[in-house]
């Protein structure tokens, strides 16, 4: 792609930016936690996390499988170039035709809802080939660990439940078929809190389901949600050694293959947002700072506390520290505001406000909303690359199809 002598002072805001070396340091970290507890192990980069092509390009090249949760995810996966069998399928927005092509081609799938038992039977009387799959296991982990769940007492809604015999059922119809076996489970949860407590009760889980149904299992899919990239967290070598004290336990690392699927752990730290302020608007109830950003590009369901932030003042004398001002976006929205500033120098038209560790679930999430995605970039050793476009009124009307049919 397009590379010029850019620094971070003359980029155009508002725009991402990935630190390749933060990237990498949290990739080498997994990886060397997996080769220390369960060497016989499979990541796959939860697409939905952040999108973006030059992203999944890099996952691919460090050996990664494609975690995709719809077709949608499947074919980007494909065009990326991921390999036929190096996707793990997931999620209740398959659609059949993908489903089926994941089976053929041998891709870890995690069966997550009824009709795909169905098409399972199907697909099942139709063939000679043996099929593998996996199956999402619903449990109740608020019980096991209260008030860690994101979902709490009303549980989660993906997988087949274990405490009613759900579970149970969808296994008993998976086993009945000639040619299909049942060879994984996959206990991807939510939860606020991310602890080592969460994993080690999911490896437990894992072990007390393989025994009870006496499974005969080559891989466990324990899903994402790790934090990752921050010093006081728990770090991917805790959360190795806790899953793997467990999964110990029932199984042989040998014959089981361990799957991740991290995401927000490996591209949450090395992203930052840069955005300018562009207007101050005094009221009389409040001081508010206009910026090019917006909660739309990293906060869009503004569920987050900016937490880790930085400001660039243009002028280096020492400004007059007012008690309040509100940081907020382009949009013609009132609530977007991204934060407030409490006894801090004041903002002037000009200074840069950049929100650190915002990769995940920002871009992924933003809509085409009043401006257009943002520019992204990736700094490595020091030099900038342009690895994402800003999009235009040229990329919204691209796919309409009125051109091709000569409507306009
Ligand atoms: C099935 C599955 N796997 C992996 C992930 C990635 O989670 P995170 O980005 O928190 O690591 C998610 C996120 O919701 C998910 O639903």
């Amino acid at each position: 792609m397009e590379e010029q002598k850019w620094t971070e002072d003359n980029l155009k805001t508002p725009y991402f930016i990935i630190d390749e070396t933060e990237l990498a340091k949290n990739i080498r970290q997994l990886k060397a936690a997996l080769t220390k507890y369960w060497d016989n192990a499979i990541i796959g980069y939860s697409f939905k996390t952040n999108s973006l092509p030059w992203l999944l390009h890099y996952f691919k090249d460090e050996g990664f499988f494609a975690e995709v949760v719809s077709d949608d995810e499947y074919e980007l996966a494909k065009a990326i170039g991921f390999e036929k069998d190096k996707m793990i399928y997931n999620g209740v927005a398959k659609s059949k035709e993908t489903f089926e092509e994941a089976l053929q081609n041998n891709c870890v799938v995690n069966i997550d809802s009824h009709r795909e038992l169905d098409w399972l039977k199907e697909l099942n009387a139709g063939s000679t080939k043996v099929y593998e799959v996996g199956i999402r296991v619903n449990f109740d982990l608020e019980k096991h660990c209260p008030n860690e769940t994101v979902m709490g007492n009303e549980g989660s809604r993906f997988g087949f439940c274990y405490e009613n015999g759900e579970l149970l059922k969808a296994v008993k119809r998976i086993v009945s078929l000639p040619n299909v076996r049942l060879t994984g489970l996959h206990l991807h949860n939510s939860t606020k809190t991310r602890s080592l407590n969460i994993y080690s009760t999911i490896a437990k889980m894992a072990c007390e389901i393989k025994k009870t149904y006496a499974l005969d299992l080559k891989y466990i899919d324990i899903g994402g949600g790790f934090f990752g990239g921050l010093i006081n967290k728990p770090q991917f070598d805790d959360y190795l050694k806790c899953i793997s004290t467990e999964l110990s336990k029932e199984f042989k690392k040998e014959e089981t293959t361990l799957i991740v699927e991290p995401g927000i752990s490996l591209v949450a730290s090395p992203i930052r947002y840069v955005s300018s302020v562009i207007d101050v608007n005094e009221t009389n109830r409040n001081y508010f700072i206009i910026t090019d950003g917006s909660n739309i590009n990293i906060n869009p369901l503004q569920n987050k506390q900016m937490k880790f932030y930085h400001i660039k003042y243009q002028c280096s004398s020492q400004q007059k520290v007012i008690d309040k001002q509100v940081v907020s976006g382009f949009t013609c929205m009132e609530e977007d505001w991204l934060m407030i500033l409490e006894y801090s120098p004041k903002l002037s038209v000009g200074d840069q406000i950049i929100y650190e560790k915002i990769g995940a679930y920002s871009l992924s999430l933003s809509p085409l909303f009043i401006k257009y995605f943002p520019a992204v970039y990736a700094k490595r050793e020091g030099i900038i690359t342009k690895v994402s476009e800003k999009w235009t009124a040229q990329q919204m009307i691209q796919s309409d199809g009125l051109h091709d049919k000569g409507i306009i």
